[in-house]
């Protein structure tokens, strides 16, 4: 690669035509070094990411594209619209993939017909002098075995061969430069207004596509002609610009600065759209009454991406002068372009929930984490069992879109107190059949309703529950009598339903860092860990969410999180900082 074409990759190349991202194909690109997996998802949006998985280098070209992600053949590691985040390894069908997994994800724009990506700094939108505003006819692609600077040149010379005017009193074709990599010819139709643009794309050291675009009133008649027309002189040029390529090459390693300018490392010029774990800013792009009691919040990216979302994933909302709160995502897989919350109005939430739905406005600019997911949604099971109650529909339901989008068994059962608090109704009614609601039980009634539910269990069968902490004791107590193996029942809790004891004092030690602090009564483990610079990420601070959740190496805790299952309770080789405190003298921490 030289020099220019070095220069030119920092620019907007158009690397496809939009009709050459059929629905769910993989088109493949290429730039000079640069392999391209391209698709477009159901949504619109265009993906152009390297071509290669993160897991083994496997091209994902050969991979599946379901619309909303891109699966690799090899092993299956599946791949989010938008960000390229990692979103499940079915290897790993318990753990969710960490946010900063994912495959390399280049700018990516559609105008004038064609599919655009730089492999530099993002730029302004392309924007290609005569095109703007214009009926175009985009041209078949033209690959030529040629570098780009000759095939530019040899455009430039033969411009006449584009000239299709009838009339031969007018002068003949002319062509001019409009930028490193775009030859314009005018006067070449009957049309004076009709103008053809020939946009080359490099490819490698010596091969090029020629892209060419017609406008000004290209389909005024029967357009056909005049794209058969310059087709077949793009053909033709082709033809000549190889058979003369030879010399042509020659000439242009004496003129290039072949020995070239040492390509900077990848990561220096190539920038992520991956959003990096930070805090990020969004827009409330809609607010909407949902149900009694509960508003949905659409969130919008203020800047660049929103990190990919897995099923069952929470986000922080953090509001000015109150404590960050958190807030399951409704999103599918499909719904990549902003985040869908539903918002209880609660009494007891510190006013956030308050907050959102008598003061937070659409157009309202917020702080958000990115998604955790501390629920995770397994993809190999057999069956899969969803149980909702009120608004602990949003994880499940977000579950229920992604085995649904996928073609996985599963039923979803929603507990909800009337017609009236059904939150998201258009999304629960297109899953059909899938979708069983129980409308106004009591307490026993639900009992019985989820015995009955879990009397179909069977050993394929994987059950996820979100709800009121009441309802989740009682799906526990019932899959325990029930011999359901502990692993197969996972829970979400909102809240923490038991009152937290914060008396007594006790010794924590660092092991990783050497250093030890005394834990004070009514002060929490995590306050003190994070008072002395130690940094343990935190989130509900109730022992719900499981954020700040460490490691176990010795003592005698005392579990007052509801995060933990009974087992990992019983092997204590984990500890939920925020609520949880020592029985023995002394905790020792991998920290
Ligand atoms: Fe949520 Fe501790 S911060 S469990």
């Amino acid at each position: 690669m030289n020099r220019l074409e070095g220069d030119a990759l920092k620019e907007w190349i158009p690397i496809a035509s939009g009709t050459d991202l059929v629905s769910r194909h993989v088109f493949h690109g290429r730039l000079p070094g640069q392999d391209l997996a391209i698709w477009r998802a159901d949504d619109g949006f265009v993906n152009v990411w390297q071509n290669r998985c993160r897991h083994r280098g496997v091209r994902l070209t050969i991979g599946a594209n379901d619309g909303a992600q891109l699966r690799c053949q090899y092993h299956g590691w599946c791949y989010a619209n938008r960000t390229g985040t990692c979103t499940y390894i079915p290897a790993h069908p318990g753990d969710p993939p960490a946010q900063t997994l994912g495959n390399q994800a280049f700018p990516s724009m559609e105008k004038y017909g064609l599919v655009w990506t730089t492999l530099g700094i993002k730029l302004p939108e392309p924007s290609v002098h005569g095109l703007e505003n214009e009926e175009i006819l985009t041209l078949r692609a033209v690959p030529v075995n040629a570098p780009m600077q000759i095939v530019c040149d040899r455009l430039r010379e033969g411009a006449q061969r584009f000239d299709r005017r009838v009339s031969q009193s007018a002068p003949r074709a002319e062509a001019f430069s409009d930028g490193p990599m775009h030859v314009v010819v005018r006067n070449i139709a009957d049309s004076p207004d009709t103008a053809l643009t020939l946009l080359i794309q490099p490819v490698g050291s010596d091969q090029s596509v020629i892209r060419g675009v017609l406008s000004g009133d290209p389909s005024a008649d029967n357009p056909m002609p005049l794209w058969r027309f310059f087709s077949n002189a793009l053909n033709q040029m082709r033809d000549d610009i190889e058979v003369n390529s030879l010399t042509a090459s020659v000439d242009h390693l004496q003129k290039a600065d072949v020995l070239g300018t040492p390509r900077p490392p990848a990561t220096s010029r190539i920038v992520d759209e991956r959003p990096s774990d930070q805090y990020l800013t969004v827009r409330v792009s809609e607010k909407r009454p949902e149900a009694e009691g509960i508003v949905a919040l659409e969130l919008t990216p203020v800047k660049g991406l929103l990190p990919a979302v897995q099923p069952g994933a929470h986000i922080d909302l953090c509001l000015p002068g109150k404590h960050a709160a958190q807030y399951s995502l409704v999103n599918g897989p499909t719904e990549t372009d902003r985040y869908i919350l539903g918002v209880k109005l609660e009494e007891d939430s510190g006013g956030v929930s308050r907050y959102l739905h008598e003061e937070l406005q659409k157009g309202d600019e917020i702080k958000i984490s990115p998604p955790r997911s501390r629920f995770p949604l397994r993809r190999d099971a057999v069956n899969t069992a969803l149980i909702a109650g009120g608004i602990g529909i949003t994880p499940i339901l977000s579950m229920a879109k992604t085995l649904n989008h996928v073609k996985l068994n599963f039923a979803l059962h929603y507990f909800v107190r009337s017609q009236n608090h059904i939150p998201f109704t258009p999304d629960i009614e297109r899953l059909g059949s899938d979708a069983d609601l129980h409308v106004g039980l009591s307490i026993e009634g639900t009992e019985n309703q989820i015995s009955k539910i879990l009397d179909g269990y069977d050993s394929e069968t994987q059950v996820y529950v979100c709800g009121p902490p009441l309802m989740l004791e009682m799906a526990k107590r019932m899959a325990r009598e029930k011999d359901i193996p502990e692993r197969m029942l996972h829970t979400e809790y909102f809240e923490n339903p038991n009152a937290i004891d914060l008396a007594g004092a006790f010794r924590v030690v660092l092991s990783k860092s050497n250093r030890a602090f005394d834990v004070p009564s009514g002060k929490s483990l995590l306050q003190v860990l994070q008072e002395n610079g130690v940094a343990v990420p935190s989130s509900c601070e109730q022992g719900a969410c499981g954020t700040c959740v460490v490691k176990l190496l010795a003592g005698d805790p005392m579990h007052q999180d509801v995060y933990l299952s009974e087992s990992e309770r019983r092997e204590n080789k984990w500890i939920a900082t925020c609520v949880s405190r020592s029985a023995s003298d002394e905790l020792v921490l991998d920290l």
